[in-house]
């Protein structure tokens, strides 16, 4: 297949390029390199694949309307996967214009060119954010989710929507996936899991919600990105997917996990969680096992000693300690 990956410097998104070209498929990525975490990590995460025969890369912004149709028209992929956007939860807040711009309006500057250039399937980068403070547990996708915490959310499901009328007017096959709390190597510094094994390797105190008494469905990289390409796959018309580990964690229980790989204690300071945050996540994944014959495979345990593998590797020998 012929991709294009929207946000391939990033997190999720470099993972998913690795993938996709081990597979052999030909990978087109784009990225802007924004500085919301240090432009320096996104570059880092392209080092194993720039180069590679089967990928081409733009320094490109989905805003740029322009750019966008340019490169879709040059490549006309099969299909794309839009990961880029600003996805920061509390970031979100007082921000409301940037994360329309660039969630709203991005996405539909990728629909229209997917649709004038007859790309067939589209597959989005939702989020279990969209469920706010819903009392339908597990987290089901045929919940309305019409009460999202903050702008973020709101953008995600604002683009849900959207790719409803692409698939509805122009047929375009649009699957929406709404990941719940990825982590794994290279994971976003912004990101608990990061921050808590950075703080306890460097002495310093984390804030935790609530005492650590907040559940949360973390769900390893590697089986994010398996889902990812399930989905890319099998175009279904028009759908919504869960992507979570169906196994919510308490955060104190996770952040002991996490002390007990980096040999130290993790200090703690107790904060009151904040309204935007939900007090559970927590995934229904039968319909992505039905669909996409999804199966996440990783422990917390293990995915955890995964991503402490790697900040010993990148992060702690980069910076020499
Ligand atoms: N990490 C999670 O737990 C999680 C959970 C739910 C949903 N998601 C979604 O998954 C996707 C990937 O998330 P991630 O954790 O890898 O985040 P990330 O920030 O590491 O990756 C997003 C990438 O998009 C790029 N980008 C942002 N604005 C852009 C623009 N205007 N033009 C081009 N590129 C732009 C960024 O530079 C970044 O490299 C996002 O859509 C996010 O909303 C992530």
């Amino acid at each position: 297949m012929r991709i294009l990956v929207t946000g391939a410097a990033g997190f999720i998104g470099s993972h998913l390029v690795e993938a996709l070209l081990r597979r052999g498929d030909h990978v087109i990525g784009l990225d802007n390199f924004n500085d919301y975490y240090d432009p320096r990590r996104k570059q880092a995460n392209l080092s194993a694949v720039r180069g590679h025969p089967r990928f081409t890369f733009y320094h490109a912004d989905i805003r740029d309307a322009g750019y966008v149709d340019q490169i879709v028209s040059q490549h006309r992929p099969d299909v794309i996967a839009h990961l880029a956007a600003m996805a920061g939860v509390r970031y979100s807040i007082g921000r409301a214009g940037l994360y329309t711009d660039v969630n709203i309006r991005g996405t539909v500057n990728l629909l229209e060119a997917a649709r004038l250039c007859g790309v067939s399937h589209f597959v989005f980068a939702s989020t279990s954010s969209v469920y706010g403070e819903t009392t339908r547990i597990p987290f089901v996708e045929s919940d309305p989710c019409n009460y999202p915490l903050a702008p973020y959310p709101a953008s995600k499901k604002a683009g849900e929507i959207i790719g409803h009328t692409y698939w509805q007017l122009h047929s375009l096959h649009f699957t929406a996936l709404r990941f719940f709390s990825v982590y794994g190597p290279r994971g976003r510094p912004d990101m608990m899991p990061y921050s808590v094994i950075d703080c306890a390797v460097r002495g310093k105190p984390i804030q935790l919600f609530d005492g650590g008494r907040m559940r949360r469905d973390w769900t390893y990289v590697d089986d994010i990105v398996a889902g990812v390409i399930a989905a890319l796959e099998r175009p279904l018309g028009y759908a919504i997917i869960n992507l979570g580990r169906g196994s919510p964690v308490w955060m104190s229980d996770f952040v002991e996990i996490i002390a007990q790989l980096v040999g130290k204690e993790v200090l703690v300071t107790e904060v009151p969680a904040p309204p935007s945050e939900p007090k559970i996540n927590y995934a229904d994944i039968s319909k992505a096992r039905e669909l996409l014959g999804y199966e996440p495979r990783t422990a917390v345990t293990d995915g955890l000693a995964e991503m402490w593998r790697w900040y010993r590797r990148e992060v702690m020998l980069d910076e020499g300690h």
